[in-house]
């Protein structure tokens, strides 16, 4: 197939980078910038049997540029396989980069859906940046832009809709349609989310308003994706500018779930129920995708935009998180990590109803910075549970369950950071931790705290140096601990 300059050019950037360069901060098993930067996850669907997952792509450089689409895909959602960059910004329409998008298997073909950002005057002669959606076909390595792009545009946008925050199309299929749903402002300034669907790729019918942010819950509403599961509807989306509400939702770019009802034939959504998505300080831009074997599995961007932890001495900037499988409990969405992650455990270790001390000592069987760690915690009289984890006599990340106000808090003060950054987030846990139950994933400098099976989660990076390793336990109080930890080996 012929290709553009600018998208040779970029895979060429790409291998000459991975061959070159040694990046010592890589995590094990968990999707990183190639080299660069990569920001939200993109097409993220089953081609050919095949995992696929693109993602935002400045390859030149550590920090966000003209975005271009990566590629990797897998068989199992744990070891990838580099492939090589997908789309680079190279047409009119998208010159100013290939923004968020998704993917679906139509016809034995992949089709990748994207937001194009381009360049014009506006009718009083100012230069403005425009968003419209484009489609891309290939066969899972190289994809070819369709000549009719920009599929949706200025002439299928609802009154008082606006073109320069109009992205991020997420599509499906649906008996013989193929719908999407695209992130917008409307009239109020915030965000709406709109419905297009077409038969056949080329033209496309505006179906309608799925869902309108009206000013609660932030202003432009990102990423949206949109699906069935165990008999409800979900909306997701990605919030900028939110407001913080007690401790259920931060200040900033956040991520929230919408469960509802959805008719399909009048395409009327009535929201139920709202809740932030991930608690943590770094999780951004999530995307769902369908298996052949009926799982939705989700996974997200281990960063947010207010900083980077990675950069210029890394190589790289930008992971995402674990694949974690979706499901609705009590209007609740769950999510637990991937189940192939068990065909990596080795090393078990356990420690059964251990008495915690009240000063801080350490677990000396259960060190480690690639784990998959259960941690329960029971007890009627004990009011705080302390743990450290990648800990020395010095630093630490500190997870701390206060059982009097049912809280959590994450602090990574003293985790070896040099930078003014968001270091502690709380969470008012849901329901009533008869027995506290946390699954801790680490990989290097990830940690990701799945609650109460997955009731709630919470996404975090850390920087310590890779050889500060140890756990230490303290209650206040009497309290039981179980562990089972297991160490994570992908070689
Ligand atoms: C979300 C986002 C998307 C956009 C992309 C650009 O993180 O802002 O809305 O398509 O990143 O890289």
């Amino acid at each position: 197939m012929d290709i553009s300059d600018k998208l040779r050019n970029a895979r060429r950037f790409e291998e000459e980078a991975l061959q070159k360069k040694e990046f010592v901060r890589k995590p094990d098993f968990h999707i990183c910038a190639p080299t660069g930067w990569i920001n939200d996850p993109n097409g993220f669907s089953e081609y050919k049997n095949e995992k696929h997952l693109f993602f935002q792509y400045h390859p030149y450089d550590t920090s966000w540029g003209p975005m271009h689409w990566g590629h990797m895909k897998t068989k199992d959602f744990i070891k990838w396989e580099q492939l090589p960059v997908a789309l680079a910004p190279d047409m009119p329409y998208d010159s100013l980069g290939c923004f968020s998008g998704s993917a679906v298997e139509w016809n034995g073909e992949h089709i990748l859906f994207y937001t194009g950002v381009k360049k014009e005057k506006d009718i009083n002669g100012y230069i403005k940046e425009y968003q419209i959606q484009c489609i891309a076909v290939g066969d899972g390595t190289n994809y070819k832009k369709l000549a009719q792009n920009p599929v949706v545009d200025e002439n299928l946008i609802p009154a008082g809709g606006n073109l320069i925050d109009f992205r991020d199309p997420k599509a499906w299929i649906e008996g013989e349609y193929i719908y999407f749903v695209v992130g917008n402002r409307g009239k109020d300034n915030s965000g709406q989310i709109l419905m297009y669907r077409s038969k056949n790729l080329e033209e496309w019918e505006y179906v309608g308003i799925l869902d309108q942010c009206n000013n609660r819950y932030g202003k432009m509403w990102e990423c949206p994706d949109f699906f069935e599961l165990d008999g409800q509807h979900i909306l997701i989306v990605s919030p900028q500018e939110m407001q913080a509400e007690e401790y259920r939702f931060h200040a900033g770019d956040g991520t929230i779930y919408i469960s509802g009802e959805y008719d399909k034939d009048s395409h009327n959504f009535i929201e139920k129920e709202i809740q932030t998505l991930d608690h943590g300080l770094d999780f951004y831009a999530p995307q769902t995708m369908l298996t052949s074997d009926h799982r939705r599995i989700l996974i997200a961007w281990m960063q947010s935009w207010s900083y980077t932890m990675f950069g210029i001495e890394d190589g790289f900037s930008g992971m995402m998180t674990l694949p974690r499988e979706l499901t609705i409990k009590d209007g609740i969405l769950y999510q637990s990590p991937v189940s192939e992650l068990e065909h990596y455990r080795t090393n078990k270790v356990t420690i059964t109803q251990y008495e915690a001390k009240e000063e801080y000592e350490i677990l000396p069987k259960l060190q480690g910075r690639i784990m998959d760690m259960e941690v329960m915690v029971s007890g009627e009289s004990y009011s705080e549970f302390h743990m450290k984890i990648a800990a020395d006599d010095t630093f630490f990340t500190e997870l701390i369950y206060d059982k009097t106000k049912n809280r959590f808090i994450f602090s990574r003060f003293h985790s070896h950071l040099r930078e003014d950054i968001p270091n502690e987030r709380k969470v008012d846990l849901m329901g009533d931790q008869e027995t506290l139950k946390m699954r801790i994933i680490m990989d290097r400098y990830s940690v990701e705290i799945f609650f109460n099976d997955g009731e709630q989660v919470f996404t975090s990076l850390i920087k310590t140096p890779i050889d500060i390793d140890g756990v230490y336990i303290k209650t206040i109080g009497k309290a039981y601990v179980d562990i089972c930890k297991y160490d994570i080996n992908v070689e």
